[in-house]
């Protein structure tokens, strides 16, 4: 046997030899695999984690995924992959709830392997997802919006900003709706607004289409936008607010989860919440009577914060690798339609 000594006879020398071979490759376990990582602060080797997506959202095609992917994200050692036949060996697959439910996609259940994390994903909201039930006791991790995921993938979050901030755009409207279709809460709210508050509608179901392109300039133009969620949920908080409101330089006036759960993710200042109100005619009252100091405030937060958009798949699913060494490893959720229509 080429390169290793191999003891002939295991005399008390020999027996001790083995101990203290078998505690050297127990610590050298302890050093590369073991918990706390390595002694003294010296990096970890790490292994490239593979990360299979089944479907990829909202696409029969996927992008291209080449293997700077998840760098380009700021994630290390992680490989996207949406190739099936890696499904043998990859360290966590993940599937796409819109897929599950519209295509009645058959899950792998044979040829998983043993032990494999499954992750569900989605970033819609309880209303309209539909046919939970039918994943009982097989997902391990959920990658959703909601701060008590094991990923947690929000749409958008404050982060430091450096360098001048931009002057805030001039303003000569009041304020700016995108309707998406759909008859909810908020179609009625806009109704009760629209007596007492001079509102711009667009959006396809109103022959008023905004191209994607469009949509920024335009909306700095209001002073407001009516950021309303499609429905209310704990953390449901969209690009409405994120994108199309406080990128866009208009104040969101917000229909969603309470202001608790908006003051989780942004200054309390930083928008006005429609349930702060007791009609729609009294926040009307307070749009038009804000005098130009009072606005201004809403846009402290941009001296210390630029908004970043997390709207990339990609993005979103190098985010597992990230969290993998955190994660619970026995989990699995039993009930997932009950955790995730709490
Ligand atoms: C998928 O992975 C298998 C196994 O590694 C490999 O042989 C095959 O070429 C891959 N297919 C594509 C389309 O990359
Ligand atoms: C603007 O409105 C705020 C809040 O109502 C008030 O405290 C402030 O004095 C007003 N400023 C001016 C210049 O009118």
């Amino acid at each position: 046997m080429p390169g290793v000594a191999v003891p002939r006879s295991w005399g008390p020398w020999g027996a001790w030899s083995g101990v203290a071979l078998l505690s050297a490759l127990w610590l050298l376990w302890l050093f590369w695999v073991g918990p706390g990582g390595a002694p003294g602060g010296a990096p970890a080797p790490q292994r490239t984690l593979t990360i299979l997506v089944w479907h990829w959202p909202f696409a029969h095609r996927p992008p291209e995924l080449p293997s700077d992917t998840c760098t380009r994200y700021g994630v290390a050692h992680c490989s996207l992959s949406t190739n099936r036949s890696l499904l043998a060996r990859a360290d966590a697959v993940v599937f796409h709830h819109r897929e599950l439910q519209t295509r009645q996609a058959r899950l792998p259940l044979a040829e998983r392997p043993r032990g494999q994390p499954w992750v569900w994903a989605s970033l819609e909201s309880p209303s309209h997802t539909r046919g939970l039930d039918r994943f009982r006791g097989v997902f391990n991790w959920v990658l959703s919006y909601r701060r008590d995921s094991d990923i947690f993938v929000p749409y958008g979050r404050l982060e430091p900003r450096e360098g001048p901030v931009p002057p805030l755009p001039a303003k000569s409207k009041v304020a700016a709706w995108v309707q998406l279709p759909g008859q909810q809460r908020r179609v009625q709210l806009y109704r009760q607004l629209a007596p007492h508050l001079p509102v711009d509608v667009y959006g396809r179901a109103n022959q008023r289409p905004l191209c994607v392109d469009c949509l920024l300039p335009t909306v700095a133009r209001y002073r407001f936008y009516l950021a309303f969620e499609n429905s209310q949920h704990p953390d449901y908080i969209t690009e409405k607010f994120w994108h199309n409101a406080l990128t866009a330089g208009a104040v969101p006036v917000v229909l969603g989860p309470p202001r608790a759960s908006y003051e989780a993710f942004a200054p309390p200042d930083s928008f006005v919440h429609v349930d702060d109100f007791g009609s729609a005619r009294e926040l009307a009252a307070f749009l038009l009577g804000m005098n130009e100091s009072q606005y201004r405030s809403y846009f402290r937060w941009r001296e210390r914060f630029r908004v970043q958009r997390i709207n990339d798949w990609r993005q979103r699913f190098c985010a597992i690798c990230a969290r993998y060494p955190h994660l619970p490893r026995d989990q699995v959720y039993q009930d997932l339609q009950g955790w995730f229509q709490a």
